[in-house]
Formats: structure tokens, sequence, C-alpha cells
């Protein structure tokens, strides 16, 4: 006789029925998000108080049928008011800051373009499990090198000068004198111009492998006003150019790369004397049992086919996973021929590690 029907637990069952649930609703939610956001629908009411949906169809030249539909769905997830009297709908001042302020630090629209790389992306995650094979950056969905950048960008914004350069040993005072400074995997470059701007007495240089990424980085720096102190090339993290940088960053980075190793190595070398390497990574704590959050499941997520999958297509040689956790981060540096190796601040998000000869 079937013996599972005896086994199972029905409250386990429809606990997990409900939670299963739960994330297919978010999976609906997402693309509704990402649609208000590309059609400035969020923008049009934040601090308009209650609107209509013709009044909202009108502000944001929608067609009002589809916005009446979505403003309902956004009342179902809780991401709009409704007001049944008057059957209008509200931003309020927190939803805004989640929804419609771009340089909020909570502003999430952005961050589901990763999502939706990976979905788009499915077919090159399916063959890559079957004959363990990589996929390179530049090889996915293009929403997904503007959905990390994006993301990450309120993250840097926020806390890169404020907080996580003080928190690492001399580097600031040293920036503000006027120092050299490395980007490495820049990406799209804002950690890079963030930096130009607050210490306009130094340079720098970005190095990612993604040209796209390379292109968008300059016209970042060109808008900021600082190309003329920042430099955006083509390089391997372990084969740049230049010698005696006083800072070499990695931001969300080092563990996209095949041979991590190799980078610090690199960068052992390529580091003025007294120099530091600041490295910023995915939170994550060092045990597989201690990982178990939501920021963990997405960091897990987007690592099975985009960081693990770089780095395989990138050599494979030590393939951390965005959840590498400060211990193998160390050791990458102790192996590197680094000393000293510290934790100098962390966020719900990112770890930020110092590194030193
Ligand atoms: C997750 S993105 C982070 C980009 C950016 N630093 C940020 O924080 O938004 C990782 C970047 O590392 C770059 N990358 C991966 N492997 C690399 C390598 N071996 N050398 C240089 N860059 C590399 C990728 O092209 C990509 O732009």
């Amino acid at each position: 006789m079937n013996h599972i029907h005896k086994t199972f637990d029905s409250a386990k069952l429809d606990a997990l029925v409900t939670r299963a649930m739960g994330d297919l609703s978010a999976g609906y939610g997402g693309i509704m998000i990402s649609l208000g956001h590309r059609l400035g629908l969020f923008k049009a009411m934040a601090g308009a108080g209650p609107l209509s949906s013709h009044e909202l169809a009108a502000r944001a030249g929608c067609a009002e049928r589809y916005v009446r539909e979505w403003l309902n769905a956004q009342f179902a997830g809780g991401y709009v008011a409704y007001h049944p009297v008057s059957n209008t709908y509200e931003l309020t001042p927190e939803q805004a800051k989640v929804l419609a302020d771009e340089d909020s630090p909570a502003f999430i629209p952005n961050a589901w373009a990763v999502p939706a790389s990976m979905w788009a992306d499915e077919d090159l995650a399916v063959e890559a499990f079957r004959t363990g094979n990589g996929i390179p950056w530049g090889d996915h969905d293009g929403r997904l090198a503007c959905g990390v950048a994006s993301f990450y960008r309120n993250a840097y914004k926020a806390s890169l000068i404020a907080e996580w350069l003080p928190a690492l040993d001399g580097v600031a005072e040293e920036l503000t004198a006027g120092g050299l400074v490395a980007d490495i995997g820049c990406g799209h470059g804002h950690s890079t111009t963030l930096m130009a701007k607050a210490f306009p007495a130094s340079r720098f240089h970005g190095y990612d492998t993604h040209d796209k990424s390379l292109e968008e980085a300059r016209k970042v720096a060109e808008e900021a006003g600082v190309a003329g102190r920042t430099v955006f090339a083509p390089a391997r993290a372990n084969t740049y150019p230049g010698t005696g940088y006083d800072l070499i960053c990695f931001f969300d980075a080092l563990h996209d790369m095949g041979d991590p190793v190799a980078a610090a190595a690199h960068a052992a070398k390529a580091l003025a004397p007294g120099g530091t390497v600041m490295l910023v990574e995915p939170f994550a704590n060092d045990r597989t049992e201690d990982n178990v959050s939501p920021v963990a499941r997405i960091y897990y997520a987007a690592s099975t086919t985009i960081c693990c999958a770089h780095a395989i297509s990138d050599g494979g040689h030590l393939v951390l996973g965005a959840q590498a956790g400060e211990e193998r981060l160390a050791d990458v540096f102790r192996r590197a021929g680094f000393t000293h190796f510290r934790r100098a601040f962390e966020t719900p998000f990112n770890l930020v590690l110092e590194a030193r000869l």
C-alpha cells in the first residue's frame, strides 16, 4: 500500500503550501513592480495623495483599464493603499521610499531586473547544470548587469563614503591627501565614481572584463563630472596594469572570479607599501546552517546561475559562490600572502573586509 499517506504531517504540508503560494504571489508581484517602475506609475503617485485610476492614468500617460487592474494588484500585495469610499488609491510615504524614490537605500524595483534576467536565461542554466560548463557574465540577459549595478548603487551611495571607507584603518585620510585606487570588477563603476567624487585629490582606475559595463562606467563618471580622474579599462583581475595602488577594491566581484587567489596575489604585487585591499562581499556566515534568511536565499540563488556560472567560465580554479563567508575569504588572502585580514563593517547585505600584507 501507499505508505506516503501514513507518514506526512498535514500541518507541515499546509505550512509549506502557504509558504510556496506566498513565494509564487511574490513572483507575480515582481512583474507588476517592474511595470510600475518603467511606466512611472509609482512616481506619479508619490506625494500626490489619493488618486482615482483615471487620474493616475492621465498623470502617467497610460490606459486607464490597465492602470485600474494594476492598482488592484498593488493593493492586494500591500504596495499601495486603497480608499473604498472614494474609490481612490494612494502611495504612503513608506511605500514611496520603497517604490518611487530612486535615491532611497530601500528602493526595490531595479532589484527585480535580476530575477527577470535569471528567468530569461533559464535555458543557459539548464545546459550548464547538465554539462558543468560555465556562463560568462556578459552572456546573460542585459537586465542582469543593470539590475546588479542599480541594486548595489544605493547601498554604496548610502554607506561607502560615510561608513565603509572610514572603517578601514587610515584609508579615508590617505585618499583625502591624494591616493591611487583600483576598483577591480568595477562593473558600471558606481563605486569608483562615488569615491572619485568624495576624494578629489585621488585618482581611480576601474578594471573589468565586460566591455559593455566599462562603457556604462565611463558614462556614469562623465555625468558625475569625474571623468578626468577616472580611467576605465578592460583587464583581468590577475593581470591589470600598474603598481603603487594605495587602495585596491573588490565590490561584489571577488567571488565571481575564476581564480580569486590569483586575483588577491596580483593585488599583493600591485599595492603600494602599506596599501589596503577593501573586499566588499555579500553578507554570509561561514556555515551553511547559519545562512538561512531571505537575503541568503536571494544570494544562493543568484550565486547558482550567475556567480558560480561565471567563475566556472573564468577558469573555475576556486568557485567561492556568493555565500563564501569571512573564513573562506580570509583563506584566499592568506594563500595570496596577506597577513592581516579583518571584518571592518557589516550590513544585512554586505561584509566589508580589510586585508593588508
Ligand atoms: C556582480 S558584478 C559587480 C560589479 C560592480 N563591482 C558592482 O558592485 O556593481 C561582478 C563584476 O566582476 C567582473 N569580473 C568577473 N570576473 C572578472 C575577472 N576575472 N577580472 C575582472 N573582472 C571580472 C564582471 O564582469 C562583473 O562586472
